[in-house]
């Protein structure tokens, strides 16, 4: 059997020799390597020898079987280079053409426009501080005073998961619970951050709303914050964001974990005020929740409410982006459709 696996190595090289076109050497893998080629014949066989034969026909089968793949790879190369020579001769490669563009990716608009106030709240002293998406329903709900049965979780329809009590999170504000205990050094410290996000809500999507979005969430805690504070600070982050001459109001509201709670609207810069299907015709946009720290709240994150005050806010970056560059529907964000990516 030995012997004739070495005639078939010497027959096989000589063949190899003779190749010039891909498709016989092709023909030439087939017969030698293939699953049905002489050489891997020869090698399965190696159990039917005699025992003391195997060990020394396997190892010499194995060292031809690599010779005839490296010989292979070295003809093939030889061929292509052949190959591609001749065509260049023959003129079927036209090496004056000019090469196919790579199309350059770019930054999505929602990471644009959180980019954009990261960089305005940096300027204004708030660190980002990142909360988790996975939250408990504690510290997404009853911790931010809204505890079980709480009418106010109506407001926001939740993702549960399969481990009761574990759900993704309807807003960012669990993360002011967590920041306070991460950087409050128990109720010491004074607090500056915004804490950034995706948030999920099981809600009729609409062009105005997503299944999920970003917020922005922001929380300063300190020992003589009032509600002038956060007026002034969102006006102030509206001015950079949107521009000197865009309007800012602010309308009161409800959140159970804000005492007084606001929201904030800003001048629709589609039709510039005048009412148009964006704004509902009202000439404004919401951008923000806010308000101060419910007491409860603080006294939850580890703060005496009778010496620490705070403000908050949520604002909502997509709705945001939207008024800025004349979006009209919210669900392209994540609709993944390049021909509205690549407008931005
Ligand atoms: C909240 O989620 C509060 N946690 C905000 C807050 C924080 C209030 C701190 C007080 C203090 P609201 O549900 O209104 O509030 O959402 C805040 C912003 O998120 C909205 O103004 C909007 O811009 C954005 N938003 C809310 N729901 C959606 C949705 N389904 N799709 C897209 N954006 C949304």
């Amino acid at each position: 059997m030995l012997e004739q696996l070495e005639s078939t190595y010497t027959q096989a090289l000589a063949e190899l020799e003779t190749i010039t076109h891909s498709d016989a050497l092709h023909e030439w893998e087939r017969r030698y390597l293939g699953k049905k080629g002489a050489v891997t014949l020869a090698l399965r066989a190696t159990g039917q020898l005699p025992k003391d034969e195997r060990a020394a026909f396997g190892k010499r089968a194995n060292e031809i079987k690599n010779a005839l793949a490296g010989a292979f790879t070295g003809r093939e190369e030889m061929i292509r280079q052949h190959e591609l020579a001749r065509s260049l001769e023959e003129g079927e490669i036209d090496v004056t053409l000019p090469g196919r563009r790579v199309p350059t990716g770019g930054l999505h608009p929602a990471t644009q426009t959180l980019r954009r106030i990261y960089a305005i709240w940096a300027e204004m002293g708030f660190q980002v501080y990142r909360s988790r998406d996975v939250e408990d329903d504690d510290t997404n709900f009853t911790l931010l005073n809204i505890p079980p049965h709480h009418p106010a979780r109506d407001m926001w329809d939740t993702f549960h998961t399969t481990t009761p009590g574990v759900i993704l999170r309807t807003h960012t504000s669990p993360g002011q619970i967590r920041a306070m205990h991460d950087y409050g050094e128990n109720g010491t410290a004074p607090i500056r951050v915004i804490l950034p996000g995706m948030c999920y809500r099981y809600e009729q999507l609409s062009a105005r709303s997503e299944i999920q979005f970003n917020q922005v969430e922001g929380l300063a805690v300190g020992r003589h914050i009032h509600m002038t504070d956060l007026k002034g600070t969102i006006a102030e982050f509206a001015r950079r964001m949107f521009g000197a001459e865009k309007r800012v109001r602010f309308r009161g509201s409800y959140f159970p974990f804000t005492e007084p709670s606001i929201e904030v609207d800003v001048e629709c810069m589609i039709c510039g005020g005048d009412g148009c299907p964006v704004c509902k015709y009202t000439g404004w946009v919401e951008i923000s929740g806010a308000g101060m720290v419910h007491p409860v709240v603080l006294q939850n994150g580890g703060y005496d409410p009778t010496e620490w005050s705070g403000f908050a806010f949520g604002m909502g970056p997509e709705r945001m982006a939207m008024n800025v560059n004349g979006i009209k529907d919210i669900r392209y964000f994540w609709q993944n459709d390049l021909r509205f990516l690549e407008q931005f």
